[in-house]
């Protein structure tokens, strides 16, 4: 019953924050953490988006830069994008995780989300995360060990042809 007297101030405010919020139908949410990572690991990086569920379709993208040049990470050889939903009262959250299976040197760099609501054109950008992919530790390792592998198989080798040598005779 309150409602009959409210001042016509606050009737335009109400009409005008409104506006606001649908101008603001969708956000990007996720970590600013930096990352450092090994080489040959994999990694999973999620990007979150909140949305109005009757004002918008989305399309949402992780990004790489390591230059002035954004690339988009949709080539499906090399990221896994999944993508998943849940529905918070008028709003949706779809989760946007790029996967790299086997991080490379190449990867390090930065990575950014986006979404852009289809209907108005509205977009939502996020910062940039850092990406660090630091040489396995352990690769020299891995590879003595294997060329002493090959040596043992070339003492066997060696010896079979002196046994063989000597069965000859
Ligand atoms: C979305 O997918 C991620 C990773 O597979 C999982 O951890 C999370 O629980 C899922 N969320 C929902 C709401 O299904
Ligand atoms: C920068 O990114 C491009 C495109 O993904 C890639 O080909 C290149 O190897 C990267 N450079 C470095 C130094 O990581
Ligand atoms: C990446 O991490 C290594 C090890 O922590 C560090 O030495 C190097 O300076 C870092 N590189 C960048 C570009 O942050």
């Amino acid at each position: 019953m309150q409602m009959l007297h409210l001042p016509a101030a606050f009737l335009i405010m109400v009409v005008f924050s409104s506006q606001l919020t649908s101008l603001a139908t969708v956000s990007v949410i996720y970590s600013r953490e930096p990352l450092t990572k090994t080489e040959g690991l994999s990694l999973s990086l999620k990007c979150t988006v909140e949305f109005k569920t009757k004002d918008c379709d989305i399309e949402a993208k992780w990004w790489y830069t390591n230059s002035s040049k954004l690339f988009p990470l949709v080539d499906p050889n090399s990221y896994l994008i999944t993508v998943n939903e849940t529905e918070r009262a008028e709003h949706r959250l779809r989760n946007i995780f790029l996967t790299i299976s086997s991080l490379k040197l190449q990867d390090s760099g930065f990575y950014q989300c986006d979404a852009t609501c289809l209907n108005s054109g509205t977009q939502a950008k996020g910062h940039f995360v850092h990406l660090n992919v630091t040489a396995e530790p352990n690769k020299g390792l891995k590879f003595s060990a294997w060329s002493g592998h090959l040596k043992t198989d070339a003492t066997a080798l060696a010896l079979s042809a002196i046994l063989l040598l000597l069965w000859c005779y």
